[in-house]
C-alpha cells in the first residue's frame, strides 16, 4: 500500500521542505538542521514534563510523545522534529522485558544470550504499535510544514542490547555470538529486522516524511562481519518500507570502513560521526550521495567562536556533497546548554549578527 493521500509527502505539505528536498539530493538554499537527540533532558521542559515518570511509559502515552518531539522545534527552529520514542520500543512491545536506566541506557532483564532464548521471541503484534502510530499523526498535526523524521534501531544495535543485556563498551557477547552460533545468530537479527522494521512503517505510515535507521554501535564490526552477518538484515529492516516513497537515511558511529556496504543498502543519504571530515565521506560516494552531519558534539561546550569555525568548515566540507543535512556527529549531550543549539541553528540559517 502507498502512503495515504492525506500523508505530508502527498498532500505537499512537506514535499518542499528543506528536509526532504536534501535528503533527495536536491540542494536547497538554506542548509536544513536538526540535532540527533534534539529531544531530552538539555530541555528544561523536558525535565519538568518527564519529573518522576518512566521514559518508556512516556513513550506509549501519546500527548506526551508528541509534547516531548514538539519542544525542541518550537524552542531552536530547526528544520525537523524527530519522533521521541527509543529503539527499544518496538521490542518492548513484542513482549520483551526492557527498561531504561537514566544515564545509562536500555538494560533487560533476562538477556537473550541462547538458542532457546531467540526462539522464545515472540513475533510483533500489528496491533501493539497505535500508540506509536497516534502519537505520530497527532505530530505531525501540529507540524504542518516541518517535517517529521520516523527512525528505528538497526538489528545489530539492538540485538547487541538484547544479548549485552545492557550498553557495552565493544558487544564483545555479541560478535561471540555471531561467530559461535550463525545460525542462531541469523534468526535473532532477521526477528530484529522486524520488529524495527514494522515500527518504523508504522511511523511512515502514520504521517513520517523521512525514516531513519541507527546503527549506533556497527563501529565495532569488520568490514566481513558487517557485509555477511549484518548488512542483510539491515536490508531487511528498510525492506518493511517498501512501497512508500519516504526518504531512507542511515546513522552509525565509525563507519569509515564499511561506507560503501552502508550505501548498497539503498539509502537516500548518510550520516557520519564527526570523527571522518565531510569531504572526504563525500569521496567515498563519489560525490553522489547526500549527507549529514558532523559537528563534533564535543564542541557544543566550546566558546561561541570556536563552536561556529567548526560549524563553518564542517558546511564548507559539505559543499561537496550533492546536499548537505547540519547536524552533529552524534546526539545532544545532556549537559547542552539549550540556548547553544538555538544560536547554532540561527548560524547555520544565516543569520550572523554583527557582534558574532
Ligand atoms: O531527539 C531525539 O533524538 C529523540 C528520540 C530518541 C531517543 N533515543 C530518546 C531517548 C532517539 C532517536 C533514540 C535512539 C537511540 N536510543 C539510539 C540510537 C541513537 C544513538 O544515540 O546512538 C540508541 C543507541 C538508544 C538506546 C538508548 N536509550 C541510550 C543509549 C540511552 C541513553 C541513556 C541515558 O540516559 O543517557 C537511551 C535513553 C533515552 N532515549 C533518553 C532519550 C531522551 C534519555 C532518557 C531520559 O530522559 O532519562
Amino acid at each position: 500500500m502507498p502512503l495515504s493521500p492525506t500523508h505530508p509527502l502527498v498532500d505537499g505539505r512537506t514535499t518542499d521542505s528543506a528536509l526532504v528536498r536534501a535528503y533527495r539530493g536536491d540542494r536547497p538554499e538554506l542548509t536544513p538542521v536538526w540535532f540527533m537527540r534534539q529531544a531530552g533532558r538539555s530541555l528544561p521542559e523536558y525535565r519538568e514534563l518527564r519529573a518522576g515518570g518512566d521514559m518508556l511509559q512516556a513513550c506509549l502515552t501519546p500527548e506526551l510523545a508528541s509534547e516531548i518531539t514538539l519542544q525542541p522545534v518550537r524552542r531552536h527552529g530547526v528544520d525537523a522534529g524527530i519522533f521521541f520514542s527509543d529503539i527499544v520500543v518496538p521490542v518492548l512491545l513484542a513482549g520483551v522485558e526492557v527498561s531504561i536506566v537514566a544515564g545509562r541506557g536500555p538494560v533487560l532483564e533476562h538477556p537473550v544470550r541462547s538458542a532457546a532464548d531467540v526462539l522464545a521471541l515472540r513475533p510483533l503484534d500489528p496491533a501493539a504499535l497505535d500508540p506509536i502510530r497516534e502519537a505520530v499523526a497527532l505530530t505531525v498535526e501540529q507540524l504542518g510544514a516541518t517535517p517529521l523524521i520516523g527512525f528505528a534501531g538497526a538489528p545489530f544495535t539492538l540485538a547487541s542490547y538484547l544479548i549485552e543485556g545492557g550498553p557495552s563498551k565493544d558487544q564483545i557477547r555479541a560478535r561471540a555470538l555471531m561467530h559461535s552460533d550463525p545460525h542462531t545468530w541469523a534468526t535473532l537479527l532477521n526477528w530484529c529486522a522486524d520488529v524495527t522494521g514494522m515500527f518504523l512503517r508504522a511511523q511512515v505510515e502514520a504521517g513520517a516524511s523521512a525514516a531513519q535507521l541507527f546503527d549506533s554501535w556497527v563501529g565495532s564490526l569488520s568490514r566481513a562481519d558487517y557485509q555477511r552477518r549484518v548488512a542483510p538484515h539491515s536490508k531487511r529492516a528498510l525492506d518493511h518500507l517498501r512501497g512508500l516513497d519516504v526518504p531512507r537515511v542511515h546513522f552509525g558511529l565509525g563507519t569509515d570502513r564499511i561506507l560503501p556496504q552502508i550505501a548498497a543498502l539503498g539509502v537516500d543519504a548518510i550520516g557520519i560521526d564527526w570523527r571522518l571530515p565531510l569531504d572526504e565521506a563525500s569521496a567515498a560516494f563519489d560525490h553522489a550521495m547526500p549527507l549529514q552531519g558532523n559537528i563534533d558534539p564535543a564542541l557544543l561546550t566550546a566558546p561561541w567562536s570556536v563552536l561556529a569555525a567548526h560549524t563553518d568548515d564542517v558546511l564548507e566540507r559539505g559543499r561537496r556533497a550533492p546536499a548537505h543535512v547540519l547536524n552533529l556527529g552524534h546526539g545532544v549531550p545532556p549537559e547542552t546548554d539549550p540556548d547553544t543549539l538555538t544560536r547554532l541553528v540561527a548560524h547555520v540559517h544565516g543569520d550572523r549578527p554583527e557582534h558574532d
